[in-house]
């Protein structure tokens, strides 16, 4: 009975092992997961957008191969997640529809415009940075098809986001325009980088929950400050600074003190208003439209193989 079945649940997430796709799980469970790893699917997927950008403008060939192969692992990426969600109940077509009509979200990052070459890096730092940040703890959520996807995920983004260090190194070390250019960047991601954690603890509507089915590991809060302390030492090697008056070591927090990104400005770029979002969705759905044929013609050649099969 559905008591037994609950208790046998919580007795799974409290002894830290996995759920999975067969498993009973209470449908608040599924239907949060399913919201999670969708839209982090989709961020993956709007993601090869704004890098996608430079990949005609790369400054030589081999800065070209590299961010070819770097925007490529982003389709993986959204590939394995939207293969996760589906052992979930969900098919791959609801979900490309769930985010074409607009009903679920992708990360409210990929809503900046990348202006010149050194957002490459900027982006490779700092955006691929936080999602390592946030994902390797995911790494052990408490089910496993998605936390078994993370593992090689954060593989990937660590590739990422060592690409994009060495770009901001380079340009950072290199001639003052160079780093005039790195700078501009920095100042212009940081705090959209920031705000990728997702909205202060005390508002963030689904935390408490998710942590308790240990789904996520840290809070929204904690993870910022993780991030924030990480860039501190990294930043000393690009000749760069960190766009933040307030920035401070606090010796009794053992963290540093930081200013917060404007979380009125991450709400309203997720309804929709930031500077690329109309831009980010008719592009994915043309490409979408664009691709009709091709799943036409792959469904056609399924079922010509499946009748020659019969006969
Ligand atoms: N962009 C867009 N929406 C956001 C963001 C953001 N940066 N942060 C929070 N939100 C949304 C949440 O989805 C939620 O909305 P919903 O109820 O309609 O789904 C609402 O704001 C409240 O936030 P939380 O209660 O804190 O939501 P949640 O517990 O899901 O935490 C977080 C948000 C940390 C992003 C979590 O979903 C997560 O870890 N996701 C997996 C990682 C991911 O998606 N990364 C994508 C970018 S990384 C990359 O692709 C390179």
């Amino acid at each position: 009975d559905e008591a037994a079945l609950q208790a046998y649940f919580d007795a799974v997430i409290a002894a830290d092992q996995k759920i999975e796709p067969r498993d009973w799980m209470p449908e608040a469970y599924r239907r949060t997961l399913i919201r999670q790893i969708a839209q982090h699917a989709h961020s993956e997927i709007i993601g090869m957008q704004p890098e996608g950008n430079w990949i005609t403008r790369a400054p030589s060939l081999k800065r070209k191969a590299i961010l070819l192969a770097k925007v490529q692992d982003e389709a993986g990426h959204g590939l394995y997640l939207y293969a996760a969600a589906e052992t979930l109940g969900i098919t791959r077509e609801e979900l490309v529809d769930l985010l074409i009509s607009g009903r679920q979200k992708y990360s409210s990052i990929f809503n900046y415009p990348t202006l010149s070459w050194a957002d490459v890096g900027a982006i490779g730092w700092l955006v691929d940075g936080a999602a390592i940040v946030n994902q390797v703890p995911l790494c052990r959520c408490s089910y496993g098809p998605y936390a078994r996807a993370m593992i090689r995920v954060c593989k990937e983004e660590s590739f990422h986001q060592r690409q994009g260090y060495e770009i901001m190194h380079v340009l950072g070390n290199g001639t003052p325009a160079q780093r005039a250019m790195a700078q501009d960047a920095l100042n212009r991601w940081w705090y959209p980088s920031l705000a990728m954690f997702g909205p202060p603890d005390a508002d963030s509507t689904h935390s408490a929950q998710s942590m308790a089915w240990k789904i996520k590991r840290f809070s929204n809060d904690e993870l910022r400050q993780r991030f924030v302390d990480m860039c501190v030492d990294q930043v000393k090697a690009l000749n760069l600074t960190l766009p933040d008056d307030g920035l401070r070591w606090n010796d009794e927090r053992g963290h540093h003190d930081y200013t917060e990104p404007d979380f009125d400005e991450l709400m309203d770029v997720v309804r929709g208003n930031g500077p690329c979002n109309r831009q980010r969705m008719a592009h994915r759905k043309a490409a979408h439209d664009n691709g009709a044929w091709v799943r036409e013609a792959a469904a056609a050649y399924a079922a010509k193989k499946t009748s020659a099969k019969e006969t």
